[in-house]
């Protein structure tokens, strides 16, 4: 089998990939700085024994030469991850997510070894691309709106409003063909990941695939990482006795992905499809539920917050239409939310989880009012 080369392979949807990899038979070799914020013990947790490891960083274009060699198949997953933590630290989100991304590039150009081996490549880009989500007005159909205007949330008029009649509209799947908005350093960093690739594929003629993962959960997400994923911060809430914190009402509704999933189809892009995919279930489910089924899980009895404050960047709503996906990758057979759940409380069960939400929201407040 040949050689795969997955970045961020230490991490939480890589090591998932790694694991499947491997188990396929893929030769894997990972490429990961074990980012403190995410790996609490200068260890890698998730190892696997038949893969081999190299402690490298994306943003050194020599850790990328090394780590290239022989390799066939690239899958890139390292990258900064967390919306809010990307203002105030644009710099490195930058630097580690569209720079680190470049170098990969410029490594291609610059070694006529590595460019001759590739046959394809998988990146990693969001859904936190598209901004606000798709909404349908019942009289004037679909549209694609702005941010909510402050002084609509000011006034608790959480839902989108059509612009033409200004009736409540509720949420549509979205398509891939939505016009992005790149509300935060983060979502503008993981699109330069993404449109990079896609430039070099057309100029190279190298097959590429970039995926725009919704909400990924399930075992291995950093319970101590408190700007990314939030079913990982509401268990590490939980964990701690304390309640998990909504904005807004709760009836946001996000689209939840199992991991499984999302290492399955970085597995199976290595063989079908080119181009830009949501990766989602198309299952819309409302925040609340989230929380007080972690809750009930655990046998807790805390009730989430609702803070019935807003917090600006934050959209309303948003699923995917996984239509392009299921019809070039095949992908349909998505791990149910009851079954994903139980996996992630499975796991969680003796995990430390260290709840630093509160530091969180005080460094948001501090650098964003
Ligand atoms: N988890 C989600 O819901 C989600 C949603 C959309 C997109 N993504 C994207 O998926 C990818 C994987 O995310 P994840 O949730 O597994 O996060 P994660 O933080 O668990 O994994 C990222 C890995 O990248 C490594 N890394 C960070 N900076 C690096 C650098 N400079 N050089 C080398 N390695 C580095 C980290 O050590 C970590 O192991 C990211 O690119 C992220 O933007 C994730
Ligand atoms: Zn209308």
């Amino acid at each position: 089998m040949p050689d795969v080369l997955v970045t961020g392979g230490a991490g939480f949807i890589g090591s998932h990939t790694v694991d499947g990899l491997v188990e396929q038979g893929y030769k894997v070799r990972v490429l990961d700085n074990l980012e403190p914020q995410v790996h609490t013990s200068k260890k890698i947790t998730h190892i696997n024994p038949g893969a081999e490891y190299i402690n490298g960083d994306i943003r050194y274009r020599k850790h990328w030469i090394r780590a290239l060699e022989g390799v066939e198949y690239i899958i890139h997953l390292a990258g900064a991850v967390g919306i809010a933590q990307s203002f105030w630290q644009v710099k490195k989100y930058v630097d580690v997510n569209a720079s680190g991304t470049a170098n990969l590039y410029q490594a291609i150009e610059e070694v006529p070894k590595i460019r001759s081996n590739l046959r394809k490549i998988v990146v990693a880009s969001s859904k936190s691309c598209y901004g606000e989500g798709t909404y349908s007005c019942d009289k004037h159909g679909p549209f694609n709106p702005l941010q909510r205007p402050i002084q609509q949330l000011k006034n608790h008029q959480w839902e989108v409003l059509c612009p033409v009649c200004g009736r409540q509209s509720g949420p549509k799947a979205i398509r891939e063909d939505k016009p992005l908005q790149n509300l935060n350093p983060y979502s503008l960093s993981k699109y330069v990941t993404e449109q990079l690739s896609m430039d070099y594929s057309y100029a190279l003629g190298i097959e590429t695939v970039a995926f725009r993962y919704f909400n990924v959960y399930g075992s291995r997400q950093s319970l101590s990482n408190p700007y990314t994923g939030v079913m990982a911060i509401f268990l590490s809430r939980l964990k701690n006795g304390n309640p998990p914190v909504i904005f807004e009402d709760g009836n946001q509704v996000r689209d939840y992905i199992h991991v499984s999933d999302v290492a399955a189809a970085n597995r199976l892009a290595l063989e079908r499809g080119n181009g830009v995919y949501n990766l989602g279930t198309g299952i819309p489910t409302p925040l609340k539920e989230i929380a007080t089924r972690l809750a009930g899980l655990n046998g807790l009895d805390i009730l989430p917050h609702i803070t019935s404050d807003y917090r600006p960047g934050d959209n309303r709503h948003d699923f995917a239409d996984n239509t392009k996906l299921n019809r070039d990758l095949k992908v349909s057979n998505f791990m149910s939310l009851e079954k994903g759940l139980s996996e992630l409380i499975h796991w969680s069960a003796d995990q430390v989880a260290v709840d630093k939400f509160a530091l969180s929201e005080s460094q948001r407040k501090k650098y964003l009012t």
